[in-house]
């Protein structure tokens, strides 16, 4: 078997955890995964205005955006819904209001065309991203092997899970302050370079010496696999000395900074990788789209004999539907209708 699928189904999953409303139809048959539609309807400019998410305008946008986003989606795979075999949809962890409008949608539909439904968590999506093809090649990827681990490092999460087998997890660190991706965009909006902070980061680093600023690499050699990313926002602040951050030396702090948090997030994961001796180790979240972790994660984890690395492509690393319709196949049961509940602080371990 080359995929972890459980089943064979055509799925739509439906994603509104945050600020992007993601629709896609996904097929993931015994042999192979085929993406056939991959929707984002992205309110990254809306939120840019505040330099941040505001919920109760991504819950609105949401509500506008969802109904053609699912019909998008159902179009471009050429797909009626008499022909799905699931409706997935992101339950938590989210925003709530967001994470609401996604959930009673997903209901309404699942009633109205008499569709199985599947509470799925965000989380778990972010593992599943790794065993998506590009969109309608079919995939086309190593075996997942177990145990395996999984670094998932996004705006809210960032955390190290032992995966025994799909669907049993457990969590063996995560970050005890920060999330990976909240210091990338704390760090951005410090340096003028406005939200979401990520990949503008990158962007300006790429014109920088990851080597300019000695950072911190907090809790580099603490014995667990905890993370703390901010006192490296502090960090980054006191080399502004109250200054305001100019074109001399954005470029070189966005570098050194960028550096410090792929240096303590690929020592961490490695280490453990190591001492728990896993088979297969996978990238997920947000974060998963910086090319200096995917490059230092892939190098480093290929020179570990008998490991096997999987990333996401990188239409799949943010938010979007085509993870939660993956993930939906690891499972074999639906969840009874009205049972489906938005919860903002759902674990998944
Ligand atoms: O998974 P995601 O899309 O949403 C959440 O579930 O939170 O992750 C969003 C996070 C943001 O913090 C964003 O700044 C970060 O991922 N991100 C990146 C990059 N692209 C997005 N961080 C570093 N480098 C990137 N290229
Ligand atoms: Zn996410």
């Amino acid at each position: 078997m080359n995929y972890p699928q459980r089943s064979d189904a055509l799925i739509l999953g439906i994603e509104t955890s945050c600020d992007e409303t993601a629709a896609a139809v996904v097929e993931v048959s015994r042999r192979r995964v085929t993406v056939h539609s991959h929707v984002i309807a992205s309110q990254a400019l809306t939120h840019a205005k505040y330099g941040g998410v505001v919920p109760e305008v991504a819950a609105r946008e949401h509500v506008v955006a969802i109904i053609p986003t699912i019909d998008q989606a159902l179009k471009r795979a050429k797909t009626k819904p008499v022909d799905l075999d699931r409706i997935a949809v992101t339950s938590g962890p989210g925003l709530m209001t967001a994470l609401q409008v996604g959930v009673e949608t997903a209901k309404a539909l699942a009633l109205a065309w008499k569709k199985p439904i599947f509470a799925i968590n965000h989380i778990e999506g972010h593992i599943a991203s790794s065993f998506l093809p590009f969109q309608k090649k079919p995939a086309h990827q190593a075996a997942i092997r177990f145990p395996a681990l999984a670094l998932i490092v996004s705006g809210g999460h960032t955390e190290l899970i032992l995966i025994k087998k799909l669907g049993a997890y457990k969590l063996i660190g995560a970050t005890r302050d920060d999330a990976a991706g909240e210091a990338f965009d704390k760090v951005a909006k410090l340096l003028g370079l406005g939200y979401p902070g990520g990949p503008a980061i990158a962007r300006a680093a790429e014109r920088g010496n990851p080597r300019a600023y000695g950072f911190p690499r907090p809790m580099l050699t603490s014995g667990g696999f905890d993370f703390s990313f901010s006192g490296l926002k502090t960090a980054v602040l006191y080399k502004l000395e109250g200054r305001r951050p100019s074109n001399k030396n954005v470029p070189d702090l966005a570098a050194s900074f960028q550096a410090a948090v792929v240096d303590v997030l690929v020592a961490k994961t490695m280490r453990a990788a190591e001492m728990l001796g896993v088979k297969s180790l996978l990238l997920g979240g947000g974060v998963a789209a910086n090319s200096l972790l995917r490059q230092t994660l892939n190098r480093r984890a290929g020179a570990l004999p008998g490991l096997t690395y999987f990333q996401p492509n990188l239409g799949y690393a943010t938010d979007n539907a085509a993870m939660i319709a993956m993930a939906c196949s690891f499972h074999r049961r639906p969840n009874p209708l009205m049972k489906v509940n938005a919860d903002s602080s759902w674990e998944l371990v």
